[in-house]
């Protein structure tokens, strides 16, 4: 019951709930850090070697709160507290880092909480907390590898290669190499492993090395760290590396902080080798970086790491899954004065979100004021088409090609969209994916962006409209803020007085219980669902026998069994019923509730209620259908549009959707 303040929502490492600050000593800096986590993606064992501090360890009611936890109570920022502890947590870790962090600072380093936290200009004191020391002497394993068997299942964690090869001499066992574990957060369903390798404790991986204008990193680098070391070369190399500065703070368009502290590059190449549609942007970035990778492409085997470009390494049939290890990749020096690289992203929101297509451009030219491209260029894409990655075609017609002559620009748009066309696109393999042609011209405009830019570079005339193309609007947008007015009636007063919520105390120290805190009761059972699979169809008949008869189920509930109205809505308001009875209107539309001892036995049984239904209608999902099919909202409501339109500035006409 301790530790219940930490909250836990989405599992997934994308709500922030589950925040916590980890201190542990880094590989690559030596130094001791303080970082944020999402707790819900950190395997128990892989908490060896750190320490942590929960919002527990911060403030409570009793004993007195946090400046962080106080503050944000205080500016009404706990709205229904649930996240709150993880606000705080987040917030915490940033001042362990960073004391005075500007607002711009705050702001991006909530890019892994799904609310807004209320800042003001006040800094905020924060005491030096000493983190605690494991002192059980089981967790000193003398820097050996740590072995640990569970029921099924071994967990590794090897200090060197050699203990990391020892184990793959076992042999028909499988196991999965981990780091971050955020993939899990990505993928929850991964092939099936006998052990798990923690390989955050073998040092050769985070090896750091620069001579000979080349620069290698171990596979062992979190996104966090990649941001700094691109940030430290490109500084100190300008003339070599300096492309480095802008690549790297493009890794802060991947996930949130709190991912990019746990999660590292090799972890996510890895990813995208098990998942080809996965729309990789570490593969990107590296890829527009001109890297290579080292990788052992059999583990078992104990031939050293070969070098190879990251498209190989995809698309080599001998390097399997699980059997493979990458080592660290290279990144030679590139010449600044005449090569021009970018990488754009775009994605539902501005942070915290897979791409629905990325891109990276890296072209050479002749000298630093020429347009005459030398050498191939490079054009890659993720988000197209899972075997799609360079635009070959387009990159060979644009070879030693000058980019001033228009011929070239139409041409290379034109090879372009066909080829994109021609990836397998079109085949929309996953419904939920945006449509092909809205990716197709994701690429195409992203292309065009970037071909304006260097001609904007390069002082090549332009028409002044297109000269803002290549900017990002949403880079560009100031940090957030918001104003509250209320209102104090004075003759009511103290009724309108605005004072802070009586229970975001409580909320902010994470103390507030939720109905996931409670302990269970005695003979407490759990209800499921029973959902709908399709959109829009009649419902005619639903067999409950099967899971009526599953051990541990209690009931089933459908519309029938419901005492009294199927309503959910209060009069006046239109009708919706509680369980669909003769017809669904949405998927996923609740048609009854299972009763069971535990949650997993309610679910299953959930699931394998048979449910026939006629007159399967396609669903209405835009304005065009709901027009071709006269489906229209039941009141609908208008204003005077010619008088309206004389008030408008600017009438944009285009289609919605
Ligand atoms: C909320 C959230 C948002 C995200 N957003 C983005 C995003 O916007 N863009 C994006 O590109 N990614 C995104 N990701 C994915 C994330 O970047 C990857 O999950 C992460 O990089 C994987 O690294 P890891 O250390 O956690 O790997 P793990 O999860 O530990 O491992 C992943 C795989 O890599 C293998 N592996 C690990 N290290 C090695 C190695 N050295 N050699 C061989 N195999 C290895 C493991 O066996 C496993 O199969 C997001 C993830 C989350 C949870
Ligand atoms: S529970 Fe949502 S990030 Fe961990």
């Amino acid at each position: 019951h301790f530790f219940q303040r930490t909250k836990v929502y989405c599992h997934e490492g994308g709500c922030g709930s589950c925040v916590v600050c980890a201190s542990y000593l880094d590989k690559i800096t030596n130094k001791p850090e303080e970082i944020s986590v999402n707790s819900c993606l950190f395997p128990l064992y892989s908490c060896d070697g750190y320490s942590f501090t929960t919002v527990e360890g911060l403030g409570s009611k009793k004993n007195g709160l946090h400046p962080v936890q106080k503050r944000l109570a205080d500016k009404n920022g706990s709205q229904c507290g649930y996240c709150s502890p993880g606000f705080v947590m987040t917030m915490y870790s940033k001042l362990k880092n960073n004391p005075r962090p500007s607002k711009e600072e705050i702001e991006k380093s909530f890019d892994g909480s799904m609310t807004s936290f209320a800042s003001d200009k006040d800094p905020i004191d924060i005491e030096d907390l000493t983190s605690l020391k494991c002192l059980s002497p089981e967790c000193d394993h003398d820097n050996k590898m740590l072995r640990i068997d569970m029921q099924n299942k071994t967990w590794f964690a090897p200090v060197s290669l050699e203990d990391l090869f020892s184990i793959f001499y076992i042999k028909e066992k499988k196991f999965r190499l981990m780091f971050g574990n955020t993939s899990i957060g990505v993928y929850k369903k991964q092939a099936c492993f006998d052990g798990f390798i923690n390989v955050k404790g073998i040092q050769e991986l985070y090896g750091i090395k620069f001579e000979n204008d080349r620069l290698t990193i171990g596979a062992n680098c979190s996104l966090s760290n990649l941001i700094r070391i691109f940030a430290k070369y490109s500084e100190k190399c300008p003339a070599k590396f300096g492309h480095l500065k802008k690549l790297g703070q493009c890794f802060l368009k991947i996930g949130n902080v709190h991912v990019r502290n746990s999660a590292c590059w090799a972890g996510n190449l890895a990813v995208k080798k098990q998942f080809g549609e996965f729309p990789s942007d570490v593969m990107t970035i590296l890829e527009t970086s001109g890297a290579k990778l080292n990788v052992y492409r059999n583990i078992r085997d104990l031939r050293g790491p070969m070098e190879m470009n990251i498209e190989n390494f995809l698309h080599d049939p001998e390097i399997v899954v699980g059997e493979f290890l990458i080592e660290s990749l290279t990144l030679d020096a590139l010449d600044q004065e005449k090569t021009v690289c970018m990488y754009r992203k775009v994605m539902p929101r501005s942070q915290n979100a897979h791409a629905y297509v990325n891109s990276g451009f890296r072209f050479e030219f002749e000298s630093a004021q020429s347009t005459k491209l030398v050498n191939e260029p490079l054009l890659c894409f993720n988000g197209i088409d899972e075997n799609f990655f360079h635009a070959e075609k387009t990159q060979k017609f644009l070879q030693n090609k000058d980019l001033l002559d228009s011929a070239v620009f139409t041409g290379s748009v034109k090879i372009l969209n066909d080829e994109l066309r021609e990836s397998g696109i079109l085949v929309q393999k996953d419904p939920l994916l945006t449509t092909p042609d809205y990716r197709i011209s994701l690429a195409l405009s992203m292309y065009y962006k970037f071909y304006i830019q260097i001609l904007h570079s390069k002082s090549k005339e332009i028409k002044t409209e297109l000269k803002s193309l290549p900017e990002s609007i949403v880079d560009s947008r100031k940090i957030s803020n918001s104003e509250e007015s209320v209102e104090i009636d004075n003759q009511s007063f103290p009724l309108t007085k605005p004072i802070p919520k009586l229970n975001a105390y409580s909320q902010t120290s994470g103390e507030t219980k939720y109905v996931d805190d409670l302990p269970p009761s005695a003979h407490q059972t759990h209800g499921a669902f029973i959902l709908s699979t399709i959109a829009s169809a009649k419902i005619d008949h639903i067999d409950i026998e099967q899971a009526l008869n599953m051990n541990g189920v209690l009931g089933i509930y459908l519309a029938k069994d419901i005492p009294g109205e199927n309503n959910l809505m209060p009069k006046p308001f239109i009708q919706e019923p509680i369980f669909a009875d003769k017809e669904v209107i949405y998927a996923r539309q609740p048609i009854g509730l299972v009763v069971a001892k535990t949650k997993e036995i309610a679910k299953k049984a959930a699931g394998i209620v048979r449910v026939k239904y006629t007159d399967i209608k396609k669903p209405i999902l835009n304005i065009q259908d709901a027009i071709a099919q006269k489906s229209f909202h039941p009141k609908p409501s208008c204003g005077d549009i010619i008088k309206g339109k004389r008030l408008f500035f600017v009438i944009l006409k285009n289609h919605l959707l």
